[in-house]
């Protein structure tokens, strides 16, 4: 039998679905619920509360096709795509999930029934391999499913223990492998040949657990879980008979598109491959919403996208080649991921820009590399030749390992760290990544949100905390945090900030400075003034102000985005929101900067919108028809089955959970107040709403008065002033230097006939008034051609510092340098100087010892010269 991949996974997810396994859409690559994984390298990401039980779902039965992304982090392929049969950066992980429903029998059973029943893989073709320890499970396969013992092996943690990460869920677990004949090099698990491409690994079941700590500790789950993985790609290559990931649909028709593009006929090239595999994980990071960057995500993008470059220059690729495989991407995989297809432009362009800057520097990187291998003694590229190519020429790391592999050597990796060392502490500073996800504050309970439509609630405490540990009572004067059963505050989430206000209790009241989810728990963070415990009743109220002012900053937020995608392009994608009280500010995908001008109609198509006043109509619908209505949704967030969605008129239609005007007239007034580039593509606009619009526009007419106000006259007419201002002071400085030069020549004059005869060499020794110190140097030459031979020596003081200048005529250079003279003259005013033989300068700063001054420069003459 063959199937194509679509047909293995629609197979896949149907025989779970009728097993009573809910279908589960593929999450984002970016996880929304954990900010220290990198990426969704695993289809349990989106499940991993749910294994902690921190989060509850209304299945205990799942099953997904989730996309995945195995670079950076824990789980890392990059190096090894383009070398094995089997590795990618982006794959698709097909599994299911039992959240303390079944497990290891039922997990084997499945897995067993789909691979011979469904699919029809012959029993003998299959080995699988379990935990060490792991009795139970070997006596399943063995004595239940029947697989003969000599297909069975025991296994070490090294790879049949899986976790996530460095914390969180994990377990034992067994794998099933499959057998690609005896044509391929290769053997069995377990054995010393295990590394070939014989016995592929085709599916994991991960029997969930623990929960590992930071420090190692297995603390139990509270229910033993099921998680398993099946490569898409990989089943797709048995089932479609052939060796490589690389030969499957997918892959060949991504392959024999990139050849065509670049021009090359060798269609099992190495390079191909990369480029095939390179290209998934570039469009689908950029669909989840990264953009190539100096950090975290948006770097290992970066070395994605600079590796396939390099690979295609190569294979003589132009520049520009690899942004052109998008198409065929979505060609392929455009029916199971829409994304693909709704956001290809944005990929497209940030997929060439990339390029385009990476082209750049890509030759010269290779000729300073192809310099050094050439010097090369032995068969490691030194540190500071990998840091160079990285920090001048943008070659990762891994880039050049890469290269150097494909010559037989090595790269010096601990060099290269020791030169990183300051570029990765500054790194480090700005990213969260690496922290224990453990440690987070954890809350069991749900608090219920009324704040939508009642801004004070009476509830009850149902949990403490004081520095980060749950407590049973909160003394007076005590900082803490404050969980409610139900409450009007809304928990900072999709950008708009927590409320503040107060919860009155005991006779006094808890001041909430802030509101925080934890879990699904709305905490409360803050100070009491009297002592609470769990169990009291309060009376919670909400800053009604504050509240109403950051409904206004929300409410316009969402016409701004629809007022961007209208008059920049559909590729305005939100990158990030922040609404305050104070402000808005957005961040979207744009690849130049707003002009003014657009700016302008921005504000005036928001300010329009205001003015039509649309009812904000607010509802709750399944995700798939608000998608279908046009819905925007954003980047990451990890939205329930059933959304709230706004929408103003037929302006703009948003999911949101946040709080909003009841009209968009009551936003009043909206003012931009800045647009710039935060990073590269995307930009940031902030602005305000309400009252802060009518002050930011107050100020601005009152600066304009005010400055219109100087020159006594109307603020329509202050341009014009300003533009004759400007050119009248062009106009009087050109005549003060002028001035300047002739009072500067009129003193020379003075001081030829002032000079001293040190035999038949003149000496000018002078301090001068309201010189400028730019104008001595002229002076000093102007005077050395009016004595003809001799030595000048001026002195200024301006602004308590003290400016020596001192000349020599050609002729005396031998006999006395300037710098001599200098450097003497300049110890008495606290200072030092230097210059040529013939002109030295120094500077001082005791303003009183002018005269010293000159007289130290005098001494010295006299006796260089001999007196007279
Ligand atoms: N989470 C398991 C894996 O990734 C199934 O292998």
């Amino acid at each position: 039998m063959t199937m194509s991949s679509a047909e293995i996974r629609e197979a896949f997810l149907h025989y779970f679905a009728e097993r009573g396994h809910q279908r589960v859409a593929s999450a984002s690559l970016v996880p929304g619920n954990d900010p220290t994984l990198l990426f969704t390298n695993a289809g349990m990401v989106q499940f991993k509360d749910v294994f902690l039980g921190d989060d509850k779902r209304d299945y205990t039965r799942a099953v997904s096709s989730q996309r995945c992304l195995r670079a950076g982090g824990k789980h890392n392929d990059l190096e090894n795509v383009g070398y094995t049969a089997r590795h990618h950066t982006f794959f698709e992980m097909l599994g299911n999930f039992s959240f303390g429903d079944y497990f290891k029998r039922e997990a084997i059973q499945y897995a067993w029934e789909f691979l011979t029943g469904v699919l029809k893989l012959p029993a003998e073709k299959l080995w699988v391999t379990v935990f060490t320890e792991d009795d139970e499970a070997y006596a399943i396969w063995a004595n239940e499913i029947g697989v003969p013992t000599d297909r069975i092996a025991r296994i070490g943690a090294k790879d049949n223990f899986w976790a996530m990460g460095d914390t969180g869920p994990c377990g034992p677990c067994s794998e099933i492998f499959y057998d690609h004949g005896p044509e391929v090099w290769g053997g069995p698990p377990g054995t010393p040949e295990e590394d070939g491409d014989r016995y592929i690994e085709i599916w994991n079941l991960v029997f969930m657990q623990y929960n590992r700590q930071a420090d190692g500790t297995l603390l139990p789950l509270p229910k033993p879980s099921v998680d398993t993985g099946m490569g898409l790609e990989r089943i797709a290559a048995v089932l479609q008979h052939v060796h490589s990931n690389y030969e499957i649909d997918t892959f060949d028709a991504l392959i024999r598109a990139a050849a065509k593009i670049i021009g090359c006929d060798d269609l099992g090239n190495k390079s191909l491959r990369v480029i095939a595999d390179h290209i998934r994980s570039c469009s689908f990071l950029i669909a989840d919403g990264v953009m190539p960057s100096n950090e975290g995500r948006g770097y290992v993008l970066r070395r994605i996208i600079r590796r396939a470059a390099r690979h295609g220059s190569m294979l003589g690729a132009q520049v520009g080649f690899f942004h052109k495989l998008v198409a065929e991407l979505a060609t392929q995989m455009g029916q199971a991921y829409p994304e693909l297809v709704t956001k290809r432009t944005i990929i497209e362009q940030a997929l060439a820009r990339e390029e385009e800057q990476f082209g750049k520097t890509l030759e010269r990187g290779l000729g300073i590399l192809q310099d050094a291998l050439s010097q090369l003694d032995g068969t490691v590229i030194p540190g500071d030749v990998v840091f160079k190519l990285y920090d001048t020429y943008g070659f990762p790391l891994d880039l050049t390992a890469d290269i150097a592999r494909e010559k037989q050597l090595t790269i010096d990796e601990d060099g290269f760290q020791a030169a990183m060392e300051q570029q990765r502490q500054r790194a480090q500073q700005a990213s969260q990544f690496g922290m224990d996800y453990n440690e987070r504050l954890k809350s069991s309970q749900r608090s219920e949100f009324v704040g939508y439509a009642d801004t004070a609630a009476s509830s009850q405490v149902v949990e403490l905390f004081v520095d980060g540990k749950a407590v049973t009572q909160l003394d007076a004067g005590q900082q803490g945090i404050v969980v409610l059963a139900s409450t009007p505050f809304y928990a900072e989430s999709g950008g708009q900030i927590g409320d503040q206000g107060k919860l009155v209790a005991n006779g006094g009241a808890f001041v909430v400075e802030d509101t925080q989810y934890i879990g699904k728990a709305i905490a409360h963070h803050g100070r009491s003034d009297v002592a609470l415990k769990v169990g009291d009743r309060v009376a919670a109220e909400i800053d009604q102000a504050r509240r109403e002012a950051i409904k206004r900053h929300h409410s316009a937020t969402h016409l701004l985005h629809a007022a961007l995608r209208n008059l920049l392009g559909e590729h305005v994608n939100q990158k990030g929101s922040l609404v305050s009280a104070e402000r808005l500010r957005f961040d979207f995908a744009h690849f130049s900067a707003v002009t003014a001008e657009q700016l302008d109609a921005i504000e005036r198509q928001v300010n329009q919108e205001i003015i039509n006043n649309h009812v904000l109509d607010i509802n709750y619908m399944p995700i798939e028809q608000a998608k279908q209505a046009g819905a925007m949704a954003l980047f990451g967030e990890k939205y329930d089955d059933v959304v709230r969605v706004v929408r103003m008129g037929d302006y703009s239609l948003e999911l949101c959970g946040g709080t909003h005007v009841e009209r968009t007239g009551d936003i009043g007034q909206f003012r931009i107040v800045s647009e710039s580039g935060i990073a590269s593509g995307v930009r940031r606009i902030e602005a305000v709403t309400g009252m802060q619009a009518a002050r930011y526009s107050l100020t601005q007419q009152q600066q304009l008065r005010a400055a219109a106000a100087l020159f006594k006259a109307d603020p329509a007419q202050l341009t014009e002033r300003v533009v004759a201002l400007v050119e009248r002071s062009k106009g009087l400085e050109k005549t003060i230097a002028e001035l300047q030069q002739k009072l500067a020549a009129q003193a020379g004059g003075d001081l030829v006939g002032q000079a001293l005869h040190f035999g038949e060499h003149k000496v000018i020794l002078a301090q001068l008034h309201d010189v400028d110190q730019k104008a001595l140097r002229s002076m000093v030459d102007d005077l050395k051609n009016q004595i003809g031979s001799g030595v000048v020596v001026l002195a200024v003081a301006s602004n308590d510092k003290v400016a020596l200048i001192a000349g020599v005529t050609n002729d005396l250079t031998a006999q006395v340098k300037a710098g001599d003279i200098i450097s003497r003259a300049a110890a008495e005013v606290g200072g030092k100087g230097g210059g040529r033989p013939d002109l030295a300068q120094a500077g001082g700063t005791d303003t009183g010892r002018i005269d010293a001054a000159l007289q130290a420069a005098r001494d010295y003459l006299e006796q260089q010269f001999g007196t007279h």
